[in-house]
């Protein structure tokens, strides 16, 4: 097949699809339909909250270790329909779902305006987006054929019958016909509302239909037709000033009716012109245009500003009105770098690049844009506290430290709000690319754009030399200890095997040196003491010394043997302190070869094999190229194994 005849079989397929039969006919076919399924009644609320969870949903509870490190364990919903796309943003959307969840049974959420408020690049404008495309890929929605606002059929019901239709169906009736229909309906079909033609049609961004969206308005133009329509000038000639026909429904909660109307940085707009949107939550409809009624509206109102809007129309006490029925959610920025990794690799595999990316130069982004966000504590230092809020173990002395998360977000409020966005790393990124004469970037590339961005950008003096800080001092020695434990990795053949084999010899010897008993070797079964010199080696590699060896001793067999009574698996990583402690003896065990190989100058023919070898580990297991191994080879025997 041709790559035109594959082309075009897909065009016959998606016409065939787009033609599927709309449904054509009248209140009575509407109703036997209502009859089987009362959900194509639904209003805007359910209808969006419907077509979100229909994708799925997910109870995240304490089995997820991110639900318990993170959430305090509260059992967190997420919705599969944002899992592929938003990160870190699990608590925001909560919020945003469990909005419209109430909304959806017509609680006063329903009357409610959604604001996201977050600092720039954190997500609202996407989020919106994605939320409106949930609508396009729902079930069409039926309405009154020739309603200009696509209107609820239910509304040709009259009120003398709507108490005995809502026993009959069970289904509640809100809303009355717009002007134009009330219209039509006496002057076409002599107020039978049987004949009335009903419909579907679908959502569409781009069609305007059900989804209208309103741009921030410059004050000086700023014109309430852009909600709620005009009048048509061409036909005040033909009919009369009140007559409907003169009516064009085009605004944006003409258009929204049924489905969503966005304000786009909403608070840029004067007051005046907001106060339509009081009328449609508190009244559920909108003024018509000229001297008609007012218009029945059904629609999700969502807005979105950042915090300095935010502050501003909130100070004005006039606006009291409006922040009674604004329902508002943070969207701050992610603060668990592990999440903020997955944010860049959804952009950049949206780019069309053809690079090499080198391990973990989304990571060190990642942890600065994190970094930059956090808010400082007394507790813990910020290297720590990110850690901490990535739901990573800390060991100090020797121990897990006792950290409470919950009592680090306690401490602040409103963290996120501030900080770098996720657009300044990815300029950082692009500008280490299109730098880069070996279509790559690295650690170090991107540390060293990551610089020359903030000092080019960020004028306040303060967030200016903590950030350098960040870059300079914090993560260029984090970078330096990842990427020796990665040099080692790759230079100890085995190094799984060997780490596993010390961490058993550990709760071997350490268990009978608790008990007072004696370790059987393996080979020979004989019996002999617990090796202490053997112990002492591997906990001097996380400063146990002295009398705290024997808690450290006893503490790690309890919990083993804890641990296997649970029936759960143990391997070396099992205990946060005693990996680490494993972690650096292989690390020191190859310190002096490190120096020597890395070093090219001094490398014999024995050396540069065992070179190559490291090299070829690092390009098959760990993901780098022959141009960023080398890089970072160089950059470790600068800056690791200094001949001192
Ligand atoms: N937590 C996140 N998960 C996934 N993508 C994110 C996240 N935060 C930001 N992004 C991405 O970053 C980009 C910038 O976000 P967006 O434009 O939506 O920000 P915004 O909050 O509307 O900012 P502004 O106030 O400047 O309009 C988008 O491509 C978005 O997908
Ligand atoms: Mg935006």
């Amino acid at each position: 097949m041709t790559k035109t005849n594959k082309f075009l079989s897909s065009v016959i397929k998606h016409q065939k699809e787009q033609s599927k039969e709309r449904f054509n006919g009248f209140l009575k076919d509407y109703l036997e339909i209502l009859e089987i399924n009362s959900d194509i009644s639904s209003l805007a609320h359910k209808r969006l909250y419907d077509a979100i969870t229909s994708r799925g949903l997910t109870r995240m509870d304490d089995s997820d270790p991110r639900c318990r490190k993170l959430f305090n364990a509260e059992p967190l919903r997420t919705y599969d329909y944002f899992q592929e796309s938003f990160f870190g943003m699990e608590l925001a959307l909560n919020k945003v779902l469990r909005f419209l969840h109430s909304a959806s049974m017509r609680g006063e959420e329903a009357r409610q305006v959604l604001l996201l408020l977050g600092p720039v690049g954190a997500g609202k404008s996407a989020l919106v987006e994605h939320i409106k495309k949930a609508l396009e890929a729902a079930e069409d929605v039926y309405h009154i054929a020739a309603c200009p606002i696509r209107e609820e059929p239910l509304h040709l019901i009259p009120r003398a019958l709507r108490d005995e239709f809502e026993a009959v169906y069970d289904v509640k009736i809100e809303g009355d016909l717009c002007p134009v229909c009330r219209y039509n309906l006496l002057e076409e079909f002599d107020g039978d509302y049987t004949r009335v033609p009903i419909t579907t049609s679908s959502f569409s961004i781009r069609g305007r239909r059900g989804i209208g969206v309103v741009p921030p308005m410059d004050p000086n133009t700023q014109d309430t037709s852009v909600l709620i329509g005009s009048e048509d000038i061409s036909k005040m000639d033909l009919y009369s000033e009140d007559d409907p026909r003169v009516l064009s429904l085009n605004g944006a909660f003409n258009v929204g009716n049924r489905g969503i109307v966005e304000f786009v940085e909403v608070f840029k707009n004067e007051i005046e012109f907001l106060h339509t949107m009081i009328t449609a939550t508190q009244e559920k409809s909108v003024p018509s245009p000229g001297k008609q009624a007012m218009i029945y509206f059904d629609g999700v109102i969502i807005s979105h500003c950042n915090e300095a809007e935010w502050n501003k129309f909130k100070a004005e006490h006039t606006n009291e009105a409006i922040l009674d029925r604004i329902v508002r959610v943070n969207v701050p920025y992610c603060l668990e770098h592990s999440q903020e990794i997955k944010i860049y690799k959804k952009l950049l595999g949206t780019s069309d690049f053809d690079y090499h990316i080198a391990p973990h130069t989304l990571e060190l982004a990642s942890m600065f844009a994190v970094l930059t966000r956090l808010k400082p504590t007394n507790k813990v230092d910020e290297l720590t506290k990110m850690k901490i809020y990535n739901g990573e173990e800390i060991i100090e002395k020797g121990l897990l430290k006792k950290v409470d998360i919950k009592d680090l977000r306690e401490e602040v409020r409103d963290e996120g709000m501030t900080g770098i966005s996720t657009r300044f790393v990815m300029k950082s990124i692009d500008n280490a690319l299109a730098d880069s004469d070996k279509a790559m970037i690295t650690p170090i590339s991107i540390r060293e754009s990551l610089i020359k961005q903030v000092k080019e950008q960020i004028t306040n003096e303060e967030d200016r030399k903590r950030y350098l800080t960040f870059l300079q001092k914090t993560l260029h020695e984090e970078y330096l200890k990842i990427l020796e434990k990665e040099i080692t990795k790759a230079f100890v053949s085995a190094y799984e095997e060997q780490a596993e084999a010390l961490f058993n010899n550990y709760l071997d010897h350490a268990e009978a040196y608790v008990n007072a008993t004696k370790v059987k070797d393996n080979v020979t079964n004989e019996e002999m003491e617990p090796d202490e010199k053997f112990l002492a080696s591997i906990e001097e590699q996380i400063g146990i010394k002295g009398s705290a060896k024997d808690n450290f001793r006893a503490d790690i067999s309890s919990y083993m043997f804890a641990k296997l009574r649970r029936g759960e698996i143990i391997d070396w990583r099992a205990y946060g302190p005693l990996k680490e402690a494993i972690e650096n003896k292989l690390v020191g065990s190859v310190k002096d070869i490190s120096r020597i190989v890395t070093k090219s100058k001094s490398r014999d023919n024995k050396q540069q094999k065992k070179y190559n070898e490291m090299v070829k580990t690092l390009i098959k297991d760990y993901g780098y190229n022959e141009d960023s191994a080398e890089e970072v080879i160089k950059f470790a025997s600068n800056n690791l194994w200094r001949d001192s």
